[in-house]
């Protein structure tokens, strides 16, 4: 059987935002090969339909391919949600999407049973995390959330302002009400969000990073299907996206916690 452990792993989002999981492959996965696709020519895909998704995630995965990935990992929630089931069906090697490590970590931290989800409005209307909450724990109590104005201000770099601060307060009133001891943050950009979430929720409540969570089964993944690849030094990192380079190039460091390099740009519909 040929040995496909050396190629690299594919990860696509709709943009910056799964830089955050490139970021926790670096620090658990650090002799893998990375490929990351960024389509930030057609970003955001939270607030577009599930056929839209679909197919920008079809094509997605066709450019990783055509850079010899051994297994996709697709970084965004809204993809996750609504073409994960598609693209298991149309593509032969290993796809993992974020939802079920998500799900897995907030099921296994809650001592309550109480379990909040912040997403954007196509990963909640989905039903994607609440579903698989059902699957894997039955009935929790589940309360849900979508935070359309917190991807673009993170993508401003409005972390830590007040006007962020003011949103997350009317976003997560409910979470306070209903008493939840974990938060899911089911959106690639939530994770820089976790110290003004921390402020409004109080120390108690968990947040579950699923940037951090998909890597450990992605690790697992490559375990089981004997793609591990076991070379001594760090691995290497390719970065595509789909329209200008600039504000990709100077916004990742603070996704991804390191600078990058370079980009390369490249066209998804061009294919
Ligand atoms: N990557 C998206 C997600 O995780 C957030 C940004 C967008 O709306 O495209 O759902």
């Amino acid at each position: 059987m040929k040995d496909h452990s050396r190629q690299p792993i594919g990860v696509f989002d709709s943009g910056l935002g799964g830089l955050t999981v490139v970021k926790a492959m670096h620090h658990f996965l650090p002799s893998e090969d990375v490929v990351y696709f960024g389509d930030t020519a057609r970003v955001p895909y939270g607030t577009k339909s599930k056929e839209t998704i679909i197919r920008f995630s079809i094509e997605n995965v066709k450019i990783l391919l055509r850079h010899n990935v051994k297994m996709v990992v697709i970084a965004c929630n809204s993809s996750s949600s609504y073409a994960l089931l598609e693209l298991k069906k149309r593509f032969a090697i290993p796809i993992v999407g974020v939802i079920e490590p998500g799900v897995q970590r907030a099921v296994a931290v809650t001592k309550n049973k109480r379990i909040g989800i912040i997403a954007t409005p196509a990963t909640i209307n989905s039903g994607s995390y609440q579903t698989q909450i059902r699957k894997q724990a039955g009935r929790f109590n589940v309360t849900a959330q979508a935070c359309p104005l917190f991807v673009p201000l993170v993508e401003a770099g409005w972390t830590d302002r007040q006007v962020t601060r003011l949103v997350a307060e009317e976003y997560l009133r409910k979470f306070k009400k209903n008493n939840i001891d974990s938060l899911i943050l089911g959106c690639t950009h939530y994770p820089l969000l976790k110290t003004t979430l921390r402020k409004v929720l109080g120390p108690d409540v968990v947040l579950v990073d699923s940037a951090q969570q998909v890597v450990q089964a992605v690790k697992e993944r490559l375990k089981q299907s004997r793609l591990t690849h076991h070379q001594k030094g760090r691995g290497s990192y390719r970065f595509l996206i789909s329209d200008e380079p600039q504000h990709f190039l100077k916004s990742a460091r603070r996704f991804l916690g390191f600078p990058l390099k370079s980009v390369e740009r490249c066209d998804p519909q061009g294919l």
